[in-house]
């Protein structure tokens, strides 16, 4: 197939892990038969420095003329200080383009039992997917606002909001183990009573799949307790944001985990976990494997290839399996060392 993928690398680690994904997907569309074609936006604090602005004009347009979106990073202490933050460029690209959706899966990769800081009896077999509301909540909710002394953030959230991105849960599912965990703070929060009740309604759709109610420091703790319980975590913006970092933390290390950001129509956008890890930049250190696994997503939810994104990810295991790992992993392993293992395996790959 034919692809036009927009490439925003942003800030920090984000230009050389993309450069890793990259050579994946080259290595895909050569061992597959398929044709990418990039083309490179400017995102976040780079974008601030050329434009003023973190999601100017030019990405803007290039957003509407492309079939996916694969981004790096964004932010950074340099522009903590300025009149616009990098991380706006991020939050308007996914508000503006719908991505209601955001799917992290949080998988513990054979041979990584000694990266994560629970014991390995605990850990072994984590596997499970957050499914993120990435549109709404206190990230974008209004008023927000500044008042001298006096600052508000809104907490706000419709019924079709929670509905849509609960079916996304459920239908996840299905694909798995069956089993929803749908994360509020129903105790405190008129949001999550509201949150609770649609999703209840929504699983009335889905009676092959278990649904249960858990609070959200419930549920924070017992991910560190028995993170092989999980297998959906459905939860809103700011609850997804926090528990995907710990779920990073769980699996041995942010540099692992990939997202998807999905809504009604494409572009689709991908990024990795992690952030711009300005203290990583430029030392070829950086783990490439959480954006090398974003890409693997994309074939699969954007391009429906779905054999591909298995030998992404096979790929991806093997190398770790083999200790090919950057050093937040254990290993020795440069970002481009690890990115062309990867890229190896995949063209080597017989299926
Ligand atoms: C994430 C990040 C972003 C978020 C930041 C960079 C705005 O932490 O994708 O988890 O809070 O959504
Ligand atoms: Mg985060």
């Amino acid at each position: 197939m034919d692809a036009r993928i927009l490439l925003l690398p942003g800030d920090g680690i984000g230009p050389e892990v993309v450069a890793e994904a990259v050579r994946v997907l080259d290595a895909v569309a050569g061992r597959y038969g398929h044709r990418f074609t990039y083309r490179t936006g400017l995102v976040g604090g780079a974008a601030i420095d050329r434009y003023g602005d973190p999601l100017p004009g030019p990405t803007r347009d290039a957003l509407r003329e492309c079939d996916a979106i694969l981004l790096g990073a964004v932010g950074g202490p340099r522009w903590d200080h300025g009149a616009v933050r990098p991380e706006a460029g991020l939050l308007a690209l996914r508000y503006e383009l719908g991505l209601y959706a955001n799917l992290r899966p949080a998988t513990l990769f054979e041979g990584l039992e000694a990266a994560s800081p629970l014991r390995p009896e605990v850990v072994r077999g984590t596997d499970f997917l957050i499914v993120r509301e990435l549109t709404g909540g206190l990230y974008f909710g209004k008023p927000k606002e500044r008042d001298g002394h006096q600052a508000v953030d809104t907490m706000r959230y419709t019924a079709a909001e929670v509905e849509r991105v609960a079916r996304v849960a459920f239908r996840a599912a299905r694909g798995r183990r069956r089993k929803v965990h749908s994360v509020d703070k129903a105790n405190v929060l008129e949001t999550s009573r509201l949150w609770r009740d649609v999703v209840s309604q929504v699983a009335e759709e889905f009676p092959d799949v278990a649904l249960e109610h858990l609070l959200v420091d419930t549920c924070a703790m017992q991910l560190v307790q028995k993170p092989t319980t999980f297998d959906v975590i459905l939860t809103e913006n700011t609850f997804g944001d926090i528990l995907s970092d710990e779920a990073a933390a769980v699996v041995g290390s942010i540099g692992l985990l990939p997202s998807a950001s999905l809504g009604e129509r494409p572009p689709f956008l991908y990024e990795p976990v992690h952030g711009s890890a300005p203290d990583l930049a430029g030392r070829g250190v950086a783990n490439p494997l959480g954006t090398i696994l974003s890409a693997a997503l994309m074939l699969r939810y954007s391009f429906g290839l779905a054999v591909e994104a298995e030998a992404v990810e096979e790929a991806v295991r093997e190398v770790v399996r083999e200790g090919v790992t950057t050093p937040d992993l254990g290993g020795r392993a440069g970002t481009q060392e690890v990115g062309a293992a990867v890229a190896e395996r995949v063209l080597r790959r017989e299926t």
